[in-house]
């Protein structure tokens, strides 16, 4: 029996295993909305045996892409679009999640399908960026500081868009704070100098986030709600594992029920220790303090993946770049892992070899 391949309940939303797929953005959607290449890709990996299915960065507003090519969910247009898409994830049996996102000062940059570098200037169809306080990113432009208006606008718009996700047929709701956009900029002392409630101390920097847990939760009563973490900003006097413990037990407390722990993408001057399972540690603290987390971050085979909820590290693993390299990877796994009762799709299960 495979830890890996047992099932995991939060709320509505129901996983197969604990295999899941990490969100990675395309940067390919016009106007935000996603194409039949987002079709292709995310339904791949509900065929390949994945647990939950999560959709790239998606921006609760035009100006929280990170470039002109993400996907958006900010209006009934993009749920619409989206809708077929997540009914195309569960009816291959695997849970529907989607990433919603702000990128913050990290916004407005060229894709990197492209052949541009840092920010996308205004004349050529960027925008100005947003963020605590006005500190730009190393070599990216300068965001504006947010009034509180605009702070309570970007809390609107992730309640609409949780509205809309929920409405699309998605069951699990990731909040990014992660990675160095919006709501970690918040988080962290290097990026956050602001002197209101939004600032300051730990509770002041964490004010935005919480109030966007708590709203979503209250929009979305069903919905499995996870937050993404950078557990470390990997730079000095920055954001810390213990931070990240405090923060997410009070955003637990305000409904949220699982957290995706990262790390990292808030400076360029990060100095991060890369290898196997680099993150794993940190989605092992936030469990010892009672929390629900997956681990991420260079875990590419099942045995790797077992071997992480067999310690007690994690209650799942996310994969990224493994399941572009192999969209069955989770079928793989469960041959590797010598599971009796894999996910393989019956149009599939001449090909089966165990
Ligand atoms: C192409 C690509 C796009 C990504 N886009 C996102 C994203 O939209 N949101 C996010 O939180 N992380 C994103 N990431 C990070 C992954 O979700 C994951 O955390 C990271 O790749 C480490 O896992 P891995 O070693 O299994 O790939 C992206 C990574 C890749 C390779």
């Amino acid at each position: 029996m495979a830890a890996l391949f047992t099932p995991f309940t939060i709320r509505a939303a129901e996983m197969r295993n604990r295999l899941w797929v990490s969100p990675m953005c395309q940067y390919s959607a016009q106007d935000g909305l996603p194409g039949e290449w987002h079709h292709v890709h995310l339904a791949q990996f509900a065929s390949g045996g994945a647990g939950l299915v999560m959709a790239e960065a998606t921006a609760v507003s035009p100006e929280g892409r990170i470039s002109p090519d993400d996907t958006g969910i900010w209006s009934d247009a993009h749920r619409d679009a989206w809708a077929p898409i997540a009914a195309a994830i569960r009816a291959r049996g695997a849970a529907a999640g989607i990433q919603l996102a702000h990128a913050g000062r990290k916004a407005s940059t060229w894709s990197p399908l492209t052949d541009g570098r840092g920010s996308v200037p205004v004349a050529e169809g960027g925008w100005e960026t947003l963020g605590p306080s006005a500190i730009a990113y190393e070599g990216y432009a300068t965001p504006r500081e947010m009034t509180p208006a605009d702070i309570d606008a970007v809390v609107a718009d992730f309640i609409a868009a949780a509205r809309r996700a929920a409405d699309a047929g998605f069951t699990v709701l990731e909040v990014h704070a992660a990675h160095g956009y919006l709501l970690h900029t918040f988080l962290s002392p290097l990026s956050n100098t602001r002197t209101d409630e939004y600032g300051g101390p730990l509770a002041g920097r964490a004010h935005l986030l919480l109030r966007i847990v708590e709203a979503v939760r209250r929009e979305t009563p069903d919905i499995a709600l996870f937050v993404r973490f950078s557990a470390s900003d990997w730079a000095e006097g920055g954001w810390s594992v213990e931070d990240t413990v405090q923060v997410a037990q009070w955003a637990a407390d305000r409904g949220a029920d699982f957290f995706d722990v990262s790390s990292g993408g808030l400076v360029a001057h990060q100095r991060i220790t890369l290898g196997p399972g680099y993150q794993v540690a940190f989605a092992r603290r936030l469990r010892e303090a009672g929390l629900a987390v997956n681990a991420v971050g260079l875990i590419d085979s099942g045995a790797h993946a077992e071997q992480v909820l067999v310690d007690g590290d994690a209650d799942a693993v996310m994969s990224g770049r493994e399941w572009l390299r192999d969209p069955h990877f989770g079928l793989r796994a469960a041959g590797e892992l010598g599971v009796s009762d894999a996910p393989w799709p019956p149009q599939y299960a001449r090909a089966r070899r165990h």
